[in-house]
């Protein structure tokens, strides 16, 4: 077997690493959760889950791959506890499933960039994202999408990813600082701001159920946690890297980004008069689409909008398939060009369903988000809290100067924050599921 890949550059790793973060995630699902839970009350939590979730769990599939330097379902056994491979699998098979209905979101990206300019979605917004989301259209996308992903895949974890994110992540934040700058200029901003940033603590206590589970899944998709995306990452580093700081810059800037996002999608949707808290889904496709119909170059600003979207959903994508990639490599030593195209051949099958009906895009969505993510993380941190404590301890310290504390402190957040916190929201994404399940299907 040919020597497995490694990142060129440190910055190289912590810029994939931060692309496969930011992403739909940070620019398409957190503005419409805080939309949804009334504002600023969703920010703080979700802030607050960041820190206490977020950052533990990053480092736990940061010090697995690190030490195995193996895709997540082979690392267990390349450390010693192969019982645990099952932990492995689900994350890979959330990736099979994120992974179809993200390209089919993915290819709605693309579809607006083109309509940005021809201006097709300003008359009728509403219809128009009807049309885009389901039917050939969405499927022929889909297929363009999966393909764009394939294509950087292919090429290996430095002339393709690497390169593609060093390229992408900068490119993204320019544009998300041109937007926000604009969207201060728009008429009612800073009503925008405050409806964004002023967090009224009546309201978060009065829904504190509802906003603990979709703030902590949010604070988990957006990292990219639960299903080995990180540990995979943290294969190709090699050498000692510190992985505490690495693992620090991805949580800021990728909460820094979805915060800036914020500062983009609220003040285009008060500047028309668009509730933030209606539209779900299709707020970043309907909502935004009617804010740029009614502002000066419109068009413009929403083909910058759009194509940013693209390039940050791409970056995503391309990590969420290098997972089952890598996992062929490494185990059948099948040839990357040639795995990356029959996986990506069956992702697009699978999404088809997703192209075709959106009940199958909550489908896909709720099951993967609010059970099998949750469900890998917990077992990725009892894992490493309860089974491998020592190792864990001795690869996060590894590339360090010595310094105990936090180690400590981190290990024990693993061990009993972490698990709590994912027990709870698992079983408020099991029931939620069910009931799910039954109304859209029975
Ligand atoms: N974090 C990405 C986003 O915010 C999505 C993503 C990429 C992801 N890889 C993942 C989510 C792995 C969960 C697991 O859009």
């Amino acid at each position: 077997m040919p020597a497995r890949e490694t990142w060129a550059t440190r910055l190289g790793f912590i810029l994939a690493a931060v692309g496969s973060a930011v992403g739909l995630g940070n620019i398409w699902r957190f503005p419409f959760l805080t939309g949804e839970a009334g504002g600023a009350a969703f920010l703080v939590v979700y802030l607050l889950f960041v820190g206490v979730i977020g950052l533990p769990v990053l480092l736990v599939e940061f010090v697995i791959g690190r030490r195995s330097e193996r895709n997540p379902v082979n690392a267990f056994e390349r450390l010693g506890k192969p019982g645990w491979t099952f932990a492995g699998a689900i994350g890979a098979l959330a990736g099979f499933i994120i992974l179809s209905y993200y390209s089919v979101v993915g290819g709605w990206v693309l579809q607006y960039v083109i309509d940005s300019f021809t201006g097709a979605y300003f008359a009728d917004p509403e219809g128009h994202f009807a049309a885009t989301a389901t039917g050939t259209n969405a499927v022929l996308f889909h297929a363009l999408f999966m393909g764009l992903v394939a294509g950087i895949v292919a090429l290996g974890i430095r002339n393709g990813l690497e390169r593609a994110a060093k390229l992408m992540v900068p490119s993204v934040i320019v544009l998300l600082v041109i937007l926000a700058g604009y969207g201060a200029t728009l008429s009612d901003a800073s009503e925008a701001y405050a409806y964004y940033l002023a967090p009224d603590f009546g309201e978060i206590s009065a829904n504190l159920f509802s906003i603990i589970p979709d703030a902590a899944g949010q604070a988990f998709f957006t990292l990219s946690l639960g299903m080995g995306v990180m540990i995979t990452y943290a294969s190709y580093l090699g050498e000692d890297r510190n992985l505490l700081t690495d693992g620090l810059t991805v949580v800021v800037i990728d909460t820094a980004i979805a915060f800036l996002a914020g500062l983009v999608v609220f003040p285009f949707l008060f500047a028309q008069n668009v509730d933030p808290g209606e539209g779900g889904a299709g707020t970043v496709f309907i909502g935004l689409a009617d804010a740029f119909a009614g502002i000066p170059a419109g068009s413009l600003v929403g083909a910058v909008f759009y194509i940013m979207l693209a390039i940050a959903a791409l970056t995503s994508a391309f990590s969420i398939l290098e997972v089952i990639v890598s996992f062929l490599i490494d185990n059948f030593g099948v040839d990357r060009k040639t795995g990356t195209i029959a996986i990506a051949a069956v992702l697009f099958v699978l999404g088809i369903p997703t192209a075709l009906d959106l009940t199958y895009l909550d489908a896909y969505d709720l099951l993967a988000n609010n059970i099998l993510l949750i469900l890998g993380g917990l077992l990725l941190s009892l894992f490493v809290g309860w089974v491998y404590a020592d190792g864990a301890l001795d690869e996060l310290n590894r590339g360090r100067g010595s310094d105990g504390a936090f180690a400590a402190f981190w290990i024990w957040t693993v061990r009993l924050v972490v698990p709590i916190v994912l027990v709870v929201t698992l079983a408020l994404g099991v029931s939620g599921y069910i009931e799910f399940l039954n109304e859209a299907f029975f």
